[in-house]
């Protein structure tokens, strides 16, 4: 079986992944900040050290500033309800996936508006003006990929971010796609609320996702309930993380998430993205000389693509040629990857796209015997 479908998630997770879900679910086995028996204190001691490798990893300033989230997609919801009041407007960009589009859409009905700004792939410019533009006397929030999930197209984040903050805007950034293959600093870049998933570039399980926010006042929980804390009131504590997270924790997720961090320490970011972008710029360079493929984009440099790559054949749908690839054991993403939006950008809506996104480990054979797969698809 080679898997090519990493952008949704990733797989194979790392050993050390594995092992550590295994260590959590016979050591963490119990409910953490809740019994304060000896096992309790273990899981609630584990969740914090990957709260603070978590804030040291994207240089947060603390891990009171790391909110632990079922996926990206409830990160974004957070920040999203939990900020915008009504009259509010947001400049989203043109490539947006529906974890952001969606609850716009919902908010709609509280007067909450928004537009797109567009994106020019290759073109930070052009790019950063359409964001300008977008910008009105109500914008309380730009809300934006770091990077498509469909075509890999980076966004200038610390360009946008900047101007975000030269009108007072606060800043959320969906990194879903680009954690862990492109490093994020955030002492440097000051993104506002900074939105994970667990469990693609950054190694850990499904159902693992983070908030990173140091603006936790600015917020109203989306969901309220027993924290562990202060249990006498009824009201929901206003410290964080604890406001944010409550009921019992995926500890054994989060521990899985861990040691995916503590993966990328070792292994370091900027070595996997070279390696990912080796294999993504081989394989581009092979499908352009076969001559049914489509490719909407140029070459996926690193410093305008994340490494994932999206095309399709002449006359095939993007689902057609996902099950020729399935049956030769190639493992890929085809339709519309919840991003509509990133399709309309490329007239795609219609046939979606066949998309490849490879891992740490994916190697140059795997890429070869797609190769060989896709230049054997017949025509009619
Ligand atoms: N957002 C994920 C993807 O792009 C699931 O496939």
């Amino acid at each position: 079986m080679i898997y090519l479908d990493n952008a949704a998630t990733s797989y194979p997770k790392p050993q050390l992944v594995s092992m550590a879900i295994m260590n959590a679910i016979k050591k963490f086995g119990a409910n953490p900040g809740r019994s304060g028996h000896k096992m309790s204190i273990d899981s609630a001691f584990e969740i914090y050290e990957c709260r603070k490798d978590i804030a040291d990893f994207f240089s947060a300033p603390g891990p009171e500033c790391v909110m632990f989230t079922l996926n990206c997609t409830h990160a974004i919801n957070m920040v999203l309800k939990g900020l915008l009041k009504p009259g509010d407007h947001v400049v989203i960009s043109s490539l947006e996936h529906n974890a952001v589009t969606r609850p716009l859409k919902a908010l709609e009905h509280q007067g909450i508006t928004f537009n797109e700004a567009k994106v020019y792939p290759g073109d930070n410019e052009s790019t950063l003006s359409s964001f300008r533009n977008a910008i009105n006397s109500k914008t309380a929030l730009i809300a934006c990929t770091h990077a498509s999930n469909v075509w890999g197209i980076r966004l200038p984040i610390s360009r946008i971010c900047a101007l975000a903050h030269e009108y007072g805007i606060p800043m959320l950034v969906d990194a879903a796609q680009s954690a862990g293959h492109i490093p994020i600093d955030l002492s440097e870049t000051h993104i506002d609320y900074l939105c994970l998933a667990g469990h693609k570039g950054l190694y850990g399980p499904m159902g693992t996702g983070v908030l990173i926010t140091s603006l936790g006042d600015t917020l109203s929980t989306i969901i309220e309930g027993g924290t562990g804390t202060n249990s006498e009131s009824y009201l929901q504590t206003e410290v964080t993380p604890e406001k944010f997270e409550s009921g019992t924790p995926n500890v054994i997720g989060i521990s899985g998430l861990h040691a995916g961090i503590k993966f990328l320490k070792t292994k370091k970011v900027s070595n996997i993205a070279r390696h990912e972008h080796q294999i993504i710029n081989y394989l581009y360079e092979n499908l352009v000389d076969i001559k049914h493929v489509e490719l909407y984009m140029g070459k996926p440099v690193p410093e305008h693509f994340v490494p994932l790559l999206s095309f399709n054949i002449s006359g095939l749908s993007s689902e057609n040629v996902a099950a020729i690839l399935n049956d030769r054991g190639i493992y890929v993403r085809p339709g519309l990857h919840c991003a509509p939006s990133a399709h309309r950008f490329c007239n795609t809506l219609d046939r979606g796209a066949v998309r490849i996104c490879p891992s740490a480990f994916t190697k140059k054979q795997d890429i070869d015997f797609l190769l060989n797969c896709l230049k054997k698809i017949h025509i009619k």
